[in-house]
């Protein structure tokens, strides 16, 4: 675990202790009515945005292995997972979930993005791995988009830790403690507090394609003025969306941001927004939190 790592870490379980102290707190207010068990983690859902917030501990619990290895065909033109299996494009993957990061697999030629990570590979590193490889590892010669549904992504390790790792799996938190487990795993990054003024300076990336002034031009890439709350792919001055955004439906939200912002090619394939995405959930929240105030 970098220092970095161990900082996220450690500030996750900070604010997630915050948002369970908020959710019993509202409990013993009665402001949930009856459904005292549910209240906290509802809470925490909502301040991690919604399904994002499901901790993949959660998800494991009930993953499906056999569903997984149908996943994996996805990874089948670069991998073998199987005992003595031959590397391809990608290393055989026998037994790697517990193993070092970039290290053996018969001497697989490892790019030094992915070797300069170090540490293991555990049931949440993997889980980030496989949502945007390249958000994990800049530089990675993994071409792989990710896969950005995580229930797939739970059924994959479930599935993989058969093959030669049986790690026990992470113990699924009980609902109180949803949110501080789900934060201390680092997957409920989404419950990070943005900084609208940091967003701002991080909307720079986006500034080749996107406006976010009201009225401003459409260019490369529709004006964003009042797109938090707005429908996905819709009105923006007749900008011509994608067929695969516009197939999305639904409201750009906390969560639905979130996990375009991650990684856009994964959230609609297909889509003609060409930007790789941002890896890091606090610049994430940070520019959600910054488009909110532009309308
Ligand atoms: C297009 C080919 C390709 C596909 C598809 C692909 N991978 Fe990979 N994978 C690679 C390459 C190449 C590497 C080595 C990456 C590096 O060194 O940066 C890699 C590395 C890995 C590693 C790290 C292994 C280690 O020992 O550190 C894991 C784990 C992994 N892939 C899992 C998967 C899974 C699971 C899927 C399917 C969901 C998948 N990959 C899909 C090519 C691919
Ligand atoms: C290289 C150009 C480019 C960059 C850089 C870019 N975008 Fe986009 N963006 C687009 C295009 C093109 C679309 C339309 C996508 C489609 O129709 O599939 C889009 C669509 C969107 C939408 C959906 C709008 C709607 O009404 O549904 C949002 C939100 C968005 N971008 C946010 C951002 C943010 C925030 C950044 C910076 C972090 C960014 N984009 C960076 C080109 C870009």
């Amino acid at each position: 675990m970098s220092e970095s790592d161990r900082f996220n870490t450690i500030a996750g379980w900070t604010l997630a202790a915050g948002i369970v102290i908020f959710g019993l707190r509202a409990v013993s207010n009665g402001y949930f009515g009856a459904d005292k068990v549910h209240a906290p983690k509802e809470e925490a859902a909502a301040a991690g945005g919604g399904a994002a917030a499901v901790p993949i501990e959660t998800l494991l619990a009930s993953a499906d292995p056999a569903k997984g290895e149908a996943v994996f065909k996805k990874c089948a033109s670069c991998h073998t997972a199987n005992q003595g299996g031959a590397n391809g494009i990608g290393p055989n993957l026998y037994g790697v979930l517990g193993d070092s990061i970039a290290a053996g697999r018969g001497g697989f030629a490892f790019s030094d993005a992915l070797k300069g990570k170090g540490g293991k590979w555990d049931f949440t590193s993997l889980n980030e791995w496989l949502t945007n490889p390249k958000g994990f590892a800049p530089g990675t010669k993994m071409s792989f988009a990710g896969l950005s549904d995580p229930v797939e992504r739970a059924n994959l390790m479930a599935w993989l830790n058969t093959q030669g790792s049986n790690l026990p799996l992470p113990a699924a938190p009980a609902a109180p403690a949803a949110g501080a487990a789900g934060a201390a795993g680092g997957t409920a990054a989404a419950a990070v507090v943005g900084d609208a003024a940091a967003g701002e300076k991080s909307f720079a990336k986006c500034k080749a394609c996107h406006t976010a002034n009201p009225g401003g031009a459409n260019g490369i890439g529709p004006n964003l003025a009042g797109v938090y709350g707005d429908s996905v792919a819709q009105g923006r001055g007749g900008f011509a969306f994608s067929d695969a955004l516009k197939a999305k439906g639904g409201k750009w939200d906390d969560a639905s941001l979130d996990a375009w912002l991650t990684n856009p090619k994964a959230y609609a394939a297909g889509t003609k927004m060409t930007f790789a995405g941002i890896s890091d959930p606090q610049e994430r929240a940070n520019i959600i939190a910054y488009l909110k105030t532009a309308k």
